[in-house]
């Protein structure tokens, strides 16, 4: 049976308790933290810019961004409340900068064309409908703005080995995508200007991104029909 959001949820919701003490912040989650902060840095520069963090966890991505970057005002989306209310206290540390929301990335609880920026790293492979979710992640996106996703890269031999074999092997049906499959998929979003960046390592990752084109116009979401950015309705008060 494919991997579904049922799954998604008890997987994250054991493994709340433990996320922030677990070996892949070292092997995997730290390195493709700092990549994507880089990248973003690079992009937006002292610029004042709104990011999203789709499937943000216990928010250690978020608020690093925010520390390092202190123009970006984040907002963190995740499938699984347990993982938010983890990290209670780093939300609190930086109340009113950025903001977690529960919410699916297959439906976005925000307007379209409302961030510069959309990054998602390390929880694309859990997403059972991948194209739904690009789709979102490029609806939410301003023109010209920038979608980031970091996940496994399991192209080369070794990379297989870890996330088709050993990550399967414990989480079971998931999915990380080839870099052909990104590339298809944020073709097929709509997006343009498509990079992708292997960093190489025990836990190889592989960083793809694509630009909503400047002249495109925004799609509204049937689900959600504000003309604002959702405010923070965070469930970490
Ligand atoms: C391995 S963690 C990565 C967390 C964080 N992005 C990081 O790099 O540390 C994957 C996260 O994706 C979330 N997730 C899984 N399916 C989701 C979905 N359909 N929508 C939003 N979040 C989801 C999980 O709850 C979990 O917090």
């Amino acid at each position: 049976m494919s991997y579904d959001k049922g799954q998604a949820t008890e997987e994250f919701i054991r493994w709340s308790e433990s996320y922030d003490r677990c070996i892949l912040q070292w092997l995997i989650f730290g390195p493709s933290h700092r990549a994507l902060i880089r990248r973003i840095r690079k992009m937006v520069g002292d610029r004042p810019a709104r990011v999203l963090d789709v499937g943000c966890g216990t928010g250690l991505f978020a608020c690093r961004l925010r520390s390092e970057m202190p123009n970006v005002q984040v907002f963190g989306v995740d499938l699984v409340a347990e993982m938010l209310e983890k990290g209670r206290d780093r939300w609190h540390r930086h109340r009113g900068q950025v903001f977690p929301v529960q919410g699916d990335s297959e439906r976005l609880p925000f307007a379209s064309g409302v961030f510069d920026v959309v990054t998602c790293s390390n929880s694309f492979h859990h997403y059972p409908r991948q194209e739904r979710a690009v789709q979102e992640m490029a609806r939410v996106l301003r023109p010209g703005g920038r979608l980031m996703i970091v996940d496994g890269y399991r192209d080369r031999p070794w990379g297989w080995f870890i996330f088709d074999v050993c990550v399967a092997a414990v989480e079971g049906d998931i999915h990380h995508a080839s870099a052909r499959r990104f590339r298809e998929l944020m073709q097929a979003a709509g997006l343009g200007s498509i990079a992708q960046y292997r960093h190489r390592g025990p836990a190889p990752f592989l960083l793809n991104e694509g630009v909503a084109s400047p002249g495109s116009t925004v799609v509204p979401a049937p689900h959600f029909t504000s003309s604002v950015v959702r405010e923070p309705a965070a469930v970490v008060r």
